[in-house]
């Protein structure tokens, strides 16, 4: 008898021994439970600690050791020391908070570890309904495509992209740029979102193509200055394609005049893309809507779910009006992603043909469940509660003769700063600059800044579904407490490193 060939063991990752892999995870979800119920009661940020620095320099593992050895490591080294942004006061940049239930949707989501390319799978349907549904939030028409993505940032570059294709004077998608018979341009305001500047590098269009309108003192696009830009350009023998319009500056929250925007887009022939990162959700809260009016008039529209919607990271959308501009600006036919009429193959929509992706998560799971869990009208009621506590906010500042108030509050950001009378401008700066440190460094609160009218601010931006009134009470006692001490010590000397 001839020996039988040895056949070598074959490998798996899959656990060993599931009913441990069960026990981990059930402390994991005990412990990310924890964590969320007991957010309060921690510093919101810690610098990381060298010990964990140190750790998160070890060498490529060669070999594996169990599950349960590397949950405690990151247990240790990791979780601690987070961003802090589920904490009631982070109000840094414009970031959101996540949910409970929302990361349970994540891990569902990745235990399925669906790819969402396309095909008949029950994901694909759940992200058409999430679309079909934010469609009739944001009053966008019914028919139009979108898909969602990373962010705003994405968002951004899918709708400019789709812009610069639909407009161009040539076929840009299979000559480039440079096939275009004249220089394409675009216009934006000076309080524009830098993602805007990164996509007309990407799309190999050229920062230098973006005209920066000039704001006026509510920090919203100046319409005349816009209208005399886009004729010098055409003048010149350059080709306006696009403007696109914010609902919701980064910096303050203002919103551009969008409707002036819609019709002078209309009148000249441009692409209308709106900007509406967290500013679009303003539409879901009744008192707030009428400021965004005009945005559903957009060619495209971005917007985050993971900032004024409070879903986790990440997710965003770009919606477009007209779906087969969308989809011929993204779709390259290839045998290996044939549709076919039959099977898995066959679905209702290739999102890959949407966007930048061909592999795409799942993260339409976690807006699915979160919008069945609270309901539209909740988010509304969150959206305007936070307009209500920027509005709070400014009142506090304003009852405060030591702080001043450094822009308008059309939404949900508040600009403000250390400065009592007599106080010098650029000492001031660097005191207000002392006084973010002191309260990230503490754990306190963490606002971030920025510059207006060339002025070092405070900036408070709540997307925050845990944030109370009592919470901007300490923050503004904070304020004052570290404003008065670093002027009684003559510390933050004048001059930003
Ligand atoms: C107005 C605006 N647009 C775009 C973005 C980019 O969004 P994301 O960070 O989700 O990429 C932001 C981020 O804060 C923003 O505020």
């Amino acid at each position: 008898m001839t020996p039988k060939p040895e056949i070598p063991s074959e490998e798996t990752l899959d656990p060993q021994d599931w009913s441990e892999m069960r026990r981990l995870g059930h402390r994991m979800v005990d412990d990310a439970l924890d964590y969320l119920e007991r957010v309060r009661e921690r510093p919101i940020w810690k610098p990381v600690p060298e010990s964990a620095k140190q750790a998160l320099r070890a060498p490529l593992p060669t070999e594996g050791e169990s599950a349960t050895a590397v949950y405690d490591e990151f247990r240790r080294d990791v979780f601690p020391h987070s961003m802090g942004n589920i904490h009631p006061r982070f109000w840094g940049w414009v970031i959101g908070t996540g949910t409970p239930f929302g990361a349970l949707a994540d891990m569902m989501a990745s235990t399925m570890n669906p790819n969402i390319g396309g095909g008949d799978q029950g994901p694909n349907y759940v992200e058409l309904q999430v679309l079909g549904w934010l469609k009739e939030m944001l009053g966008y028409p019914a028919d139009a495509s979108g898909l969602l993505v990373s962010g705003g940032s994405m968002a951004n570059l899918v709708g400019i992209a789709v812009a610069r294709n639909a407009k161009a004077e040539t076929d840009v998608g299979q000559q480039g740029v440079a096939g275009a018979p004249r220089r394409m341009v675009l216009y934006a305001s000076s309080e524009t979102h830098n993602s805007v500047h990164k996509a007309m590098s990407l799309l190999g269009l050229g920062r230098d193509a973006l005209r920066e309108i000039p704001v006026d003192p509510d920090y919203r696009i100046e319409v005349a200055a816009l209208r005399r830009a886009i004729a010098e350009d055409r003048k010149a023998g350059l080709h306006p394609f696009c403007v696109v319009g914010n609902a919701g500056t980064v910096n303050t929250g203002a919103i551009d005049p969008l409707p002036e925007l819609a019709d002078l887009c209309q009148a000249e022939d441009l692409w209308f893309h709106v900007d509406g990162a967290f500013g679009a959700l303003a539409t879901i809260a009744p008192g707030v809507k009428p400021l965004v009016r005009g945005m559903e008039r957009a060619d495209s529209l971005a917007f985050d779910l993971h900032k004024w919607m409070y879903v986790n990271y990440e997710v965003g959308c770009a919606l477009v009006r007209w779906p087969e501009k969308h989809r011929a600006t993204f779709v390259s036919p290839a045998d290996y992603l044939a549709h076919l009429s039959r099977g898995l193959p066959a679905g209702p929509i290739w999102f890959s043909e949407y966007g930048v992706q061909l592999s795409r998560g799942f993260r339409a799971l976690k807006v699915w469940m979160s919008l069945k869990e609270h309901g539209v009208k909740k988010y509304g009621r969150l959206v305007a509660q936070n307009c209500e506590q920027a509005k709070y906010l400014e009142s506090l500042v304003e009852r405060e003769p030591e702080l001043a108030m450094m822009a308008p509050v059309p939404l949900n950001i508040v600009c403000f700063r250390f400065a009592p009378e007599g106080l010098e401008d650029a000492r001031a700066d660097a005191i207000n600059e002392e006084i973010l440190y002191g309260l990230q460094e503490s754990g306190t609160a963490v606002p971030s800044s920025t510059m207006l009218r060339g002025r070092f601010s405070i900036r408070v931006c709540i997307c925050n579904h845990r944030t109370r009134r009592e919470d901007l009470d300490l923050l503004v006692k904070e304020v004052l407490e570290r404003g008065r001490a670093a002027l009684a010590a003559g510390t933050a000397e004048v001059g930003r490193s």
